[in-house]
C-alpha cells in the first residue's frame, strides 16, 4: 500500500506529543508537513519530529498538492470550519474529538463527507484492550450487561488552556465526557434512549468542571459517569454483567510504551481476589488509529466508525447539556 501523505493542522500538544509520533512509527503514514499560525512554531515542531515541511498558515498547508489527509487537532470551535476547509481542498480529515461543539454544527459535515473521508479521532476504539473487552462481553462470559460505571478526571485550572475557555468549546463534558459516551455506545452496542446530568461550572471560567450523568440504554442497561477537570487524575471503566465484571485499568490514556491490563472477575470473592488480569503487549492507539484511517483512504479496509457515528455522539452530548438547563431527563 502506498503510504498516505499527512498534513498536521497546528502545533497542538496532543499532535506533537502523541498522535504524530504514533503515526510516524507506521509505514502506512508519511507525515509530510505541519502548519501553525506562527511559522516559527511550525518549524520548531517540524525540526523536533523530523517533518519535512513547515507552513506559517493553515491555508498554505491545505493548498499543498502533496498532501492527501489532514489531522485536525485545533480547539473544538475550529473542528468543523477547518475540516470543511480541508475537505474543500480535497483532503480527507481525521478530526479530533469532539468533532464539533454541537450536533447541528456537526451536521454541516454531511455534504463534505460524501466527497472525502471524515472521522472523529476516538483512538480508544483502536486499542486491543477495548476490542478484547468487547469480545469477552459478546462471548457471554459476564452474562447479560446491566451497568457501566465510568470515571475520568484530571486537574487543570490554567486560564490559558483551551479547556478553560467557554467561547472556544471548553469544559469537561466536551473534553472527556465524550469518552464516557463513546464507551457506553461501544460496549452496550446501542444508543442511549434518554439521559440526565448534574453539572458544576467553574465560576470564573464558566465551563463545566464536574459533570455526572445517568444514561438509559434500554433493556435494563444503565451507564453512570463522572468527569471532572478539577479533580485528582483518575480513569476507569467498569462493566457489570449478571455473571461477571470487566474493569479497564487505563481505558483512555493507555500508554504507548508499556503493557496495559483489564480485569475479568466472576465476583466469587470480595475485593479483587477473584479477578483475572489480562495483560496487553505495548500498543500505540494513535499509531493504530492513523493506520486505520490510512487504510480506509487507500480502500484497503473501510472505517468501523465514520462521520455519522460522530454526529450520534454529539447528539448525546447535546442532550446532556439540555438536561443541565431543564434539570430533567432528556430524550436523545
Ligand atoms: N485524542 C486525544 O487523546 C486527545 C488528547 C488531548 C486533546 N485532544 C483534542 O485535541 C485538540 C487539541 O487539544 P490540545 O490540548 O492539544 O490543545 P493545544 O495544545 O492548546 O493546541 C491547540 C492548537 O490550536 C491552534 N489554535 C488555533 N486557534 C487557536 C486559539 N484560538 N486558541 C488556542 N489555540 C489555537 C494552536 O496551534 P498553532 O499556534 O500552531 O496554530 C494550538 O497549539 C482538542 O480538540 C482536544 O479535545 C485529544
Amino acid at each position: 500500500m502506498q503510504p498516505v501523505r499527512w498534513g498536521i493542522l497546528s502545533t497542538a500538544k496532543i499532535g506533537r506529543t502523541k498522535v504524530v509520533p504514533g503515526m510516524m512509527k507506521s509505514p502506512l503514514c508519511d507525515v509530510v508537513a505541519v502548519a501553525s499560525r506562527a511559522e516559527g512554531s511550525a518549524r520548531a515542531m517540524a525540526d523536533e519530529l523530523g517533518i519535512r515541511k513547515a507552513y506559517g498558515s493553515y491555508e498554505a498547508l491545505l493548498a499543498d498538492p502533496e498532501i492527501d489527509a489532514i489531522y485536525n487537532p485545533l480547539p473544538n470551535h475550529l473542528h468543523v470550519p477547518m475540516t470543511l476547509a480541508a475537505a474543500a481542498a480535497g483532503k480527507h480529515v481525521l478530526c479530533e474529538k469532539p468533532i464539533a461543539v454541537t450536533a447541528d454544527e456537526a451536521e454541516q459535515l454531511r455534504q463534505a463527507a460524501s466527497q472525502v473521508l471524515i472521522a472523529e479521532a476516538f483512538m480508544v476504539r483502536h486499542h486491543p484492550q477495548w476490542q478484547r473487552a468487547r469480545d469477552i462481553i459478546r462471548s457471554g462470559e459476564i452474562g447479560e450487561l446491566r451497568a457501566m460505571q465510568i470515571a475520568f478526571s484530571y486537574f487543570n485550572v490554567d486560564p490559558g488552556n483551551i479547556r478553560n475557555k467557554a467561547d472556544i468549546g471548553g469544559g469537561g463534558l466536551l473534553d472527556i465526557g465524550c469518552y464516557a459516551v463513546v464507551a457506553g455506545r461501544y460496549f452496550f452496542e446501542s444508543e442511549p434512549l434518554r439521559v440526565v446530568s448534574l453539572i458544576d461550572r467553574d465560576p470564573a471560567f464558566g465551563v463545566d468542571r464536574t459533570t455526572s450523568a445517568l444514561m438509559n440504554f434500554g433493556a435494563g442497561r444503565q451507564l453512570a459517569f463522572t468527569v471532572s477537570t478539577q479533580a485528582v487524575p483518575y480513569q476507569r471503566i467498569q462493566v457489570l454483567g449478571t455473571k461477571g465484571r470487566i474493569e479497564i485499568e487505563i481505558p483512555f490514556n493507555a500508554p504507548p510504551d508499556t503493557p496495559t491490563r483489564i480485569f475479568v472477575d466472576d465476583g466469587s470473592a470480595h475485593g479483587t481476589r477473584s479477578a483475572r488480569a489480562i495483560e496487553f503487549p505495548t500498543a500505540d492507539q494513535y499509531q493504530l488509529q492513523g493506520e486505520a484511517f490510512s487504510r480506509a483512504i487507500r480502500g484497503a479496509r473501510p472505517l468501523d466508525y465514520g462521520w455519522e457515528d460522530a454526529i450520534l455522539n454529539m447528539r448525546i452530548l447535546d442532550a446532556l447539556r439540555r438536561s443541565e438547563a431543564t434539570s430533567a431527563w432528556e430524550k436523545v
